[in-house]
């Protein structure tokens, strides 16, 4: 048997479950945490855990983290029970309490774990197929925030503050274009220029938020295609799973995320940018997942912010990959030189196609809302 970075074992000995462990191995293709699928033997018949450690260092207080998710998923199952719903435990996250009655577990070496039961018959797809599977995981979002809209109790901890403060993450580009601390900025010029002239865009939803037109709400805030358990029979959408960034925060950025990665051609750093293109029939299928779920909660000002939800979380990507390129890719772990410019010119290149199609992308909206 291969030695696994962890001792899983004893991780999984430390929270309640029945039966004998039989196993573990690394799993799914996550880069935050690290994952493990376990396998016990209850009675004679083998049962799946999932065993997670806590990124640390992005999620500098574990526990609160748990605490947001502990909340969410009480909330999600009891909405789930009033609904009628009988197959609760696959259709939202549940976690398996550790021996001391927390629903985490700190490791000698001081990671944080959590264990949750596994859900079967069910998959999570890296790279989105079909225009389906665009509109099966931007229903499930949907779905997800309308489910906790009424979360009683205080407002969820912030886990990452300021993440998805636009005008802010300029700010840091400003200074990073000031500071040239890499004397980088001379290879690219192109691209501050194109940053520089989009101030403007950064304030937007920040400012409708500030006005009162448009409210908080509990988001997912990665609000990618993996994010979403798939049914492997009817292929709809049946779980949405990593709840470690659910906060306070506006829909459209949830939204906003969707269009920006499942409406690329492209991977995230691919150079040949004639290959970087908007894909219309996934933004239509995102518009249409989404509005079916969402379109029951959701205000009329944030419906007519969705189409331009996608280019400006879009520009945000961009700006942080260019503030940590200038900044000598302090922050995105790089396997070649230049790939940060490479991402933030992937970006912004989607910016220009979404910018481009602005009418149509309205025009999607309007047609399901
Ligand atoms: N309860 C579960 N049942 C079955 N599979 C699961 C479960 N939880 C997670 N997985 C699988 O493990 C993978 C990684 O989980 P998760 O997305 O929580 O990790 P992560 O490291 O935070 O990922 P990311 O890189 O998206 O932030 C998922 O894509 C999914 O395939
Ligand atoms: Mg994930």
């Amino acid at each position: 048997m291969k030695t696994l970075k962890h001792d899983v074992a004893a991780v999984a000995r430390n929270f309640s479950i029945w039966g004998d462990f039989k196993s573990a191995e690394p799993y799914g293709s996550g880069h935050i945490n690290d994952t493990y699928a376990s396998v016990f033997d209850q009675g004679g018949t083998a049962v799946r855990y999932i065993h997670q450690r806590i990124n640390h260092l992005i999620f500098k207080q574990p526990d609160r983290v748990m605490e947001n998710i502990e909340r969410v998923l009480a909330h999600l199952h009891g909405k789930l029970k009033t609904d009628g719903i009988t197959d609760i435990h696959r259709r939202a996250l549940t976690l398996i309490p550790a021996r001391d009655g927390k629903s985490w577990f700190v490791d000698p070496e001081g990671n944080t774990w959590r264990t949750y039961i596994f859900i079967e018959k069910a998959a999570t797809y890296d790279v989105i197929e079909s225009p389906q599977m665009a509109y099966a995981a931007a229903r499930s979002f949907g779905e997800f925030q309308g489910l906790l809209a009424d979360l009683p109790g205080e407002r969820l901890h912030e886990t990452i503050p300021g993440f998805h403060d636009t005008p802010s993450r300029f700010n840091v580009l400003e200074k990073a274009i000031q500071a040239d601390s890499a004397n980088r900025a001379q290879h690219a010029r192109a691209e501050i220029e194109f940053a520089l002239a989009r101030k403007s865009m950064t304030g937007r939803l920040i400012q409708a938020f500030t006005e009162g037109r448009i409210p908080e709400r509990i988001t997912h805030n990665d609000t990618k295609l993996n994010n979403v358990m798939l049914d492997n029979a009817s292929g709809q959408g049946i779980c949405v799973i990593d709840l470690d960034t659910v906060m306070p925060g506006l829909a459209l950025y949830d939204f906003g995320d969707m269009a920006r990665t499942a409406t690329r051609s492209s991977v995230e750093d691919e150079r040949d940018l004639t290959k970087v293109l908007f894909k219309d029939e996934m933004f239509e299928a995102l518009v249409r997942g989404y509005l079916e779920s969402a379109g029951r909660f959701l205000n009329r000002q944030e419906i007519d912010f969705l189409a331009f939800s996608g280019p400006l979380i879009t520009f945000e990507i961009g700006i942080r990959f260019l503030t940590d390129y200038l900044a000598g890719d302090t922050y995105f772990k790089t396997h070649r030189e230049g790939q940060n410019l490479d991402r933030c010119r992937v970006q912004f290149k989607m910016v220009r196609e979404m910018e481009s199609r602005r009418d149509a992308m309205e025009a999607m909206v309007r047609r399901y809302a």
